[in-house]
């Protein structure tokens, strides 16, 4: 079989496809557009030069949009919402959508070119993260199942609940203790956590607008340590611990007990907000197993007879 025409023709293409590539480069100016992005309850706007990549623009002005393909849209995560502008959606953009998201103006950041004023919504980060949590997994349409009509919705109403003085005050003292310490975001988590008991979303925001962070690189550490939480936790913390030498001496039954006892699964809070249940893999008293924790406490040698006192004992506290 001869190639030589099939070559002939893909070298053609290809050069045509450099020559359009370089005109559109050289030729044709764009001038300056606008682009106004919606996140966070806010509106953050500012000026590219037209012909560059949404997504680029975006990641030059620090607006956090996941895109692990590098631009070459395969992956499908760098999703905005265009509101206004974009031009029309390319093939390589439609692979990735369905018809419903269609119809509501999704794009991919990166196939995006500025020709025009634009106008975008990104959700909100904390709501993807929490999305995420719940499901234990990243699926970039999770990010937009919380919007409808332009609006966010199914976002707890606490999460939207202002700060009150008192607990500003308590923040910005925790931030002065940690502001000579280098990287100190862990700690400030950590005493944060352990103030508000969990960390609260106003609280999470004030701290990276403190220290001068963006939210999302807050979220990030947050998420990867288990010790934090992004929920309310009860005032006793109660953590069975799972580890093998526990589970050979019937940690499941002690589970079990307690969950029955407070009416709870692990990882749920009891409605008066008392005792929250969560399991770990191993506290390091393996001799002594198996073992649970009630905040700091650690409790030996424990049996399905021990959880009932050891409820009411706390319950009391
Ligand atoms: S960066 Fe992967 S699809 Fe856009
Ligand atoms: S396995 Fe439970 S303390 Fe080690």
């Amino acid at each position: 079989m001869n190639f030589v025409p099939v070559i002939i023709i893909s070298l053609i293409l290809l050069v045509i496809t450099i020559l359009l590539a370089i005109a559109d480069r050289l030729l044709v100016t764009y001038g300056q557009c606008k682009i106004t992005v919606h996140q966070e309850g806010q509106a953050k706007e500012f000026t590219v030069e037209g012909g560059s990549s949404l997504l680029s623009d975006l990641t030059e002005n620090k607006i956090d949009v996941r895109a692990s393909c590098a631009g070459k849209a395969s992956c499908g995560y760098c999703k905005v919402r265009v509101l206004s502008g974009g031009g029309p959606i390319l093939p390589t953009e439609e692979i990735f959508m369905s018809r419903e998201e269609k119809h509501s103006g999704m794009r991919l950041a990166c196939q995006v070119k500025i020709k025009e004023d634009l106008d975008i919504y990104i959700p909100d980060f904390l709501t993807t993260v929490k999305s995420i949590v719940k499901n234990k997994t990243y699926d970039p349409k999770l990010r937009w199942q919380f919007i409808k009509n332009d609006q966010e919705y199914g976002v707890p109403v606490k999460a939207k609940t202002k700060l009150a003085h008192n607990d500003k005050k308590k923040v910005h003292e925790i931030i002065k203790e940690y502001k000579d310490v280098a990287g100190a975001i862990v700690p400030v988590l950590q005493k944060i956590d352990s103030t508000f008991n969990y960390l609260p979303e106003p609280v999470l925001r004030l701290t990276a607008k403190a220290i001068d962070m963006p939210l999302s690189e807050v979220l990030r550490v947050v998420t990867f340590y288990n010790a934090f939480s992004l929920e309310p936790r009860g005032k006793h913390l109660i953590t069975v611990c799972l580890g093998t030498a526990c589970h050979v001496k019937g940690a499941g039954d002690i589970l079990c007990a307690l969950e029955d006892r407070l009416g709870i699964k692990t990882g749920q809070t009891t409605e008066d907000m008392m005792f929250t249940i969560e399991g770990v893999r191993c506290i390091g008293c393996c001799g002594l197993a198996p073992v649970l924790k009630v905040g700091e406490d650690v409790h030996r040698l424990m049996t399905v007879k021990k959880v009932q006192k050891l409820v009411e004992m706390y319950g009391n506290a």
